[in-house]
């Protein structure tokens, strides 16, 4: 059992519930590289609502296809095919809903705050699958669980998080999970993109990659978040990359062990260069991998899934 009722954010998260949850998803991982049925009761007679007011690859299909995997009833419900969009409001939405009796809403949103919003206004579990600039708590998990397979521990590792930090729901729910679990954090990005206080996060926080890349165990690069930008704070695509962008002369200076993420999607020759997303050190579509499993064990623990899901 988790400590939590609802996802929302990781800063609520224990070492323990972080612990289950990679546990758990190490647990399904069996049951994902199947040749056969990639498929267990664990969640069989459960609803989950798909709420998905804002657009996502990974977070959407990844749920949808763990939700699959568990055997959960499935409802997906888009911003532009609900009746929002006919000027009802969202809690009105939600109460809708919630009167069909359904047991969790996957939630996506433009608008930070929204998902503990809607905690309001059903009894339902609520999981943040991202919300604003606010936190995207399921993507740290997957996060996590990919540097942990990598490493086999997380305590004790140096991780960067490279870039666009002040835009960045991923910055905000990976750097106080990191904390939590032990690993050292140094936040790298030029002053525009700077957070304001980082000891929030107990990191540290350097407007030079070079100077620290050398050191590091996980080079994690963040998308410049164009469409969240109140006008312009860098200089040009071509500029930031000079500066801040993952190219492999600097991908050579790291550890031989070190590795490379991305959250995607991925601005290639911005934020990262096409020959280091694709490189051997690169973990990008292990992370896309990990979002089944840990997405899997967040909705198995959250609606108190019987143990026997896993093993069936
Ligand atoms: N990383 C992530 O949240 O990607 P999507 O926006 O495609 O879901």
């Amino acid at each position: 059992m988790l400590s939590v009722k609802h996802l929302i954010d990781t800063y609520s998260l224990t070492a323990d519930d972080i612990t289950q949850i990679l546990d758990t998803a190490k647990a399904f991982e069996a049951v994902n590289n199947r040749d056969g049925i990639k498929k267990v009761p664990a969640l069989r007679g459960r609803t989950i609502v798909n709420l998905f007011l804002e657009p996502s690859t990974r977070t959407r299909s990844s749920f949808e296809l763990a939700e699959k995997r568990l055997s959960a009833d499935a409802l997906n419900m888009g911003g532009s095919t609900s009746s929002v969009v006919k000027g009802e409001s969202l809690a009105d939405t939600i109460q809708t809903i919630d009167a069909m009796n359904v047991d969790m809403f996957i939630v996506r949103a433009k608008l930070a705050g929204t998902p503990i919003k809607i905690t309001e206004n059903t009894d339902a579990v609520v999981i943040n699958a991202g919300d604003g600039k606010h936190q995207h708590p399921t993507q740290a998990m997957l996060d996590l669980y990919t540097i942990r397979e990598h490493f086999g521990h997380l305590d004790g590792l140096k991780v960067a998080i490279v870039g666009d930090l002040a835009h960045s729901r991923v910055a905000g729910s990976l750097a106080p999970a990191l904390r939590t679990m032990g690993a050292h954090v140094t936040l790298v990005g030029p002053p525009t993109f700077q957070v304001d206080d980082p000891t929030w996060f107990g990191c540290e926080q350097t407007w030079s990659l070079d100077e620290v890349i050398e050191d590091m165990d996980v080079v994690y690069m963040l998308r410049v978040q164009l469409e969240r930008m109140e006008g312009a704070v860098i200089p040009s695509r071509r500029e930031y990359n000079r500066m801040y962008g993952l190219d492999i002369e600097r991908a050579n200076r790291m550890k031989e062990n070190a590795i490379v993420c991305h959250p995607g999607p991925m601005n290639r020759g911005m934020e990262i260069n096409t020959e280091v997303a694709d490189c051997a050190r690169s973990r990008i579509l292990n992370q896309v991998n990990a979002g089944v499993l840990t997405r899997m064990a967040e909705m198995y623990l959250l609606l108190g899934g019987e143990d026997n899901g896993i093993s069936a």
